[in-house]
């Protein structure tokens, strides 16, 4: 397999550092530093990389169009797995981003094989949660979408059987059905531009989904109708293939160009702006105008007994409807980085860095930046044992689940069937 990731593996196992040298994501400090207030997953470097995730930094903060939009495969009720992706949502929604969610029934049916009926009373959950996280936006179920499955139709026109081996060593043995759900999630990650136009669009994943990216990126490209060329007095606008009332309109559009079969010259031009405009022509005759969508990546929480977290070890997560008896179980037992003794831990201090319950403090129970601080310094210095530190943590997951358990009864009319 070309990327060695494998987005439908239970247990995806990412070398980040070779994502980072091999495949162009780009360590995100640099883009992150440039928003005005960043939140706790930029701050807590719990988002490690990004694709042009500065396009949707400028829209942020020059308050312009742009969407977020993700997807979640609805295989099992929603777990604390979800939570980072579903808050860095929320998070591009309050910052002005129009969000977009899709529930991936058609995923979930054809690799996972679950029924619709699951399917939906998953996904209801799911849509729930966002929306009692403060989600506003368009949901739906892909398999209820029209537009989108005509969108996945036409993409998949661009994709080849040879395109999905290489990415995801597809096999002879691969159903059509599978192949279809790639392309249908490629059509979610480009709904927002159908609906709304061509804007800055970025979809939050874990690092385990870069292949559809990778994948949906290419597609949005090759379904542009031009390309630009900068070739100094020159700006040429290439047709890659443009119906001719298309070349026509662009032509017309730039006095003092020169028309040619498959491209028009344009002289003593600024690139952006022609490229710009180029795009809106697109639109105008009938094309798509697509703008190559952005990522961010977030690393993965380890499990709270160590190990990857999976709905398929039922102690490394805790569900969002678990009773508390259950998760106060799961979370006094976790694994920490606590020391053989207390005698030793009093000497040589906790190392939380490896510390699942750590982690869960740092990803989501903790807002507050010098509040975790302290946690950590007191766990350093061995001043904090671990039996207080996951009860007081264990508190803190209660007062978390509850409120949310409330908000969730509060909106649930809200989520429509
Ligand atoms: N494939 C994703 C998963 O396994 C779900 C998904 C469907 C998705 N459509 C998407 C993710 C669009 C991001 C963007 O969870
Ligand atoms: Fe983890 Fe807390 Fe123990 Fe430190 S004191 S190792 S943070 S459980």
């Amino acid at each position: 397999m070309e990327s060695g990731i494998n987005p439908w593996s239970s247990t995806p196992d990412v070398d980040i550092a070779r994502l980072f040298t091999d495949f162009g994501i780009e360590p995100v400090e640099e883009v992150a530093g440039a928003l005005e207030s960043a939140p706790a997953f930029f701050r807590r470097k719990i988002i490690v990389g990004h694709r042009d995730y500065g396009g949707v930094v400028n829209a942020i903060n020059s308050k312009t169009h742009f969407n977020v939009m993700t997807g979640f495969m609805p295989s099992g009720h929603p777990h604390l797995g979800h939570l980072m992706v579903m808050r860095e949502v929320v998070w591009h929604v309050e910052q002005g981003g129009s969000g977009y969610v899709a529930i991936a029934d058609r995923e979930a049916h054809a690799v996972r094989g679950l029924s619709w009926d699951a399917c939906k009373k998953y996904g209801r959950e799911y849509l729930e949660c966002l929306y009692a996280l403060g989600f506003t936006g368009t949901t739906y179920y892909q398999s209820e979408n029209e537009r989108l499955k005509d969108l996945a139709f036409e993409a998949a026109i661009r994709i080849n059987f040879s395109d999905l081996s290489a990415i995801y060593g597809f096999s002879q043995e691969t159903s059509l059905a599978h192949a279809d759900s790639v392309a249908t999630q490629v059509a979610d990650i480009l709904y927002p531009q159908l609906m709304g136009g061509p804007a800055p669009t970025v979809v939050p994943v874990g690092i385990d989904q870069d292949p559809h990216i990778r994948l949906t990126r290419d597609i949005a490209h090759k379904m542009r109708w031009f390309t630009v060329l900068d070739s100094g007095d020159l700006i040429s606008v290439r047709s890659k293939n443009a119906p001719s009332h298309a070349l026509d309109a662009v032509a017309d559009a730039f006095p003092g160009s020169r028309r040619y079969e498959g491209h028009v010259d344009i002289p003593g031009a600024d690139c952006i702006s022609v490229s710009e405009k180029v795009r809106a022509l697109e639109v105008a005759e009938g094309g798509y105008g697509f703008i190559t969508p952005s990522s961010t990546y977030h690393s993965f929480m380890q499990g709270l007994q160590g190990g990857k977290m999976s709905s398929s070890v039922s102690d490394s997560l805790f569900w969002f409807d678990e009773p508390a008896a259950d998760v106060k179980k799961k979370v006094m037992g976790a694994l920490t980085g606590g020391r053989m003794t207390k005698e030793e831990q009093v000497r040589l201090g906790g190392e939380p860095d490896k510390c699942p319950v750590y982690l869960l403090n740092l990803f989501h129970m903790i807002e507050d930046d010098t509040e975790l601080l302290e946690i950590r310094s007191a766990c350093l210095c061995g001043s904090l044992l671990c039996g207080a530190c996951k009860k007081a943590t264990f508190e803190r997951v209660k007062e978390f689940l509850s409120d949310f358990k409330e908000r969730r009864d509060a909106i649930s009319h809200k989520v429509v069937v």
